[in-house]
């Protein structure tokens, strides 16, 4: 008889984005006349721009045509995107990276959930607290996370480092040593950045105790201040530690397009195997490659007119972004987040529980927000707001808020 991997079975409750999903359809379907406002999940709302539509159309008609029709895509990326990423995103930017240290892939998500499975099964994690949940659903999809301690919201082989108002909601280094860190900034959720000297800690650290940093830098485009690094790799002796994952989703509004990409310096060596040889064994086993369309579509991002819209995008939610934080401050409300990042954390008012308040707006006045709990224990009592609305949207859900 089958046998299921047990290890799933040690997930408590659905994943937080179904969760939230689940309950606002219900509360939808109950009230069909309420106009709700949804400031959850981290979903974009603006159309892809001209130039990222052009290259699209231009690619759909070169598949038609038997003469430039293409098939499987290369399996860790056509050259054209990988380059043109190396150049702007890293070169660019002083970072030493180069073109086939670059894996294309169908977005973040992916990729953060799979990085994992290169790892053996005893490597111990570390996680910020609060954490977006993938890093730490996929290590105990694969058995590495130990058994979840219901009492404290946590998993008991994990090593969770609290980000919260004392920390200047970033991490400190850990007691325990740990093999695996993962790392998110500008951070989701709480949209806290660190500066350079602060990452080059980490980095040390790392290359110190032989430990491996999982870079999550999706949101780097929201980045507005100077001090603030946009890649890890801005960081000396990061080729030999740190992978980074990046996303198209935020920047360019591919969320429903699906584009992303990891970095993974030939450096990084552990027991004579270079980590950049089992992903790219794993890339060429369990993927056939983002497909040619998209990959074109990427590769118009970063253009000099797609550099200029992309831009615009930013800017929009960022203005929803300072709108949030302005309003809610002036509301009394204690408030972080939103200045180099789309998410607004904030404290929720009268001691309430991150449920309770989640419902509490949902009911009172159709405001869609996410959970602090949700992201983890040090979670509890916050709130996370997306800019990612329209701008229209985002000025009623403060107003409404705000009167409460
Ligand atoms: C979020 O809301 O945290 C993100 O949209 C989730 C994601 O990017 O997968």
């Amino acid at each position: 008889m089958v046998k299921v991997c047990d290890d799933y079975l040690k997930l408590p409750g659905s994943y937080l984005f179904s969760t939230i999903g689940k309950k606002v359809n219900e509360f939808s379907v109950a009230n069909p006349d309420k106009k709700i406002i949804r400031l959850g999940i981290g979903d974009v709302t603006r159309p892809l721009t001209p130039t990222i539509i052009k290259a699209l159309h231009d690619a759909v008609d070169e598949m038609a045509v038997a003469e430039t029709f293409r098939g499987y895509a290369p399996d860790l990326g056509y050259d054209f995107l990988r380059s043109a990423i190396a150049k702007n995103d890293y070169a660019d930017r002083g970072c030493d990276i180069k073109d086939d240290e670059i894996f294309v892939s169908d977005g973040a998500k992916s990729d953060s959930g799979n990085i994992q499975e290169i790892f053996s099964k005893d490597c111990k994690i570390a996680v910020c607290d609060p954490v977006y949940p993938v890093y730490v659903d996929s290590n105990v999809m694969s058995g590495r996370a130990g058994s979840y301690v219901e009492k404290e919201g946590r998993f008991d082989k994990v090593i969770y480092m609290p980000c919260t108002k004392d920390t200047n909601f970033a991490p400190e280094i850990p007691d325990e040593n740990p093999d695996i860190i993962y790392l998110c900034f500008p951070n989701n959720p709480t949209g806290a950045t660190v500066p350079k000297s602060e990452l080059q800690k980490w980095v040390d650290y790392a290359n110190k105790i032989g430990a491996v940093i999982i870079y999550d830098a999706a949101y780097e485009a929201y980045i507005s201040e100077d001090d603030v690094p946009h890649s890890i790799y801005e960081c000396e002796g990061a080729r030999t530690c740190a992978i980074e994952l990046r996303s198209f989703s935020k920047n360019a509004g591919f969320t429903g397009v699906r584009l992303g990409f990891t970095v993974i310096p030939k450096d990084i060596e552990f027991d004579g195997v270079k980590l950049h040889a089992l992903w790219a064994r794993r890339h060429g086993t369990k993927y056939n490659g983002a497909p040619y369309i998209v990959q074109k579509a990427g590769e118009a991002v970063y253009s000099p007119e797609g550099k200029k819209e992309i831009r615009g995008l930013v800017d929009y939610y960022m203005r929803n972004a300072s709108y949030i934080l302005e309003g809610l401050k002036k509301a009394g409300y204690t408030v972080s987040g939103g200045v180099n990042a789309p998410y607004i954390w904030l404290k929720t008012p009268d001691k309430m529980t991150s449920w309770d308040f989640f419902d509490y707006l949902l009911n009172e006045v159709n405001v869609v927000g996410t959970p602090g709990a949700g992201f983890g224990p040090s979670g509890e009592g916050y709130f996370r707001l997306t800019a990612f609305g329209t701008y229209e949207n985002t000025v009623e859900a403060v107003d409404r808020i705000t009167k409460l």
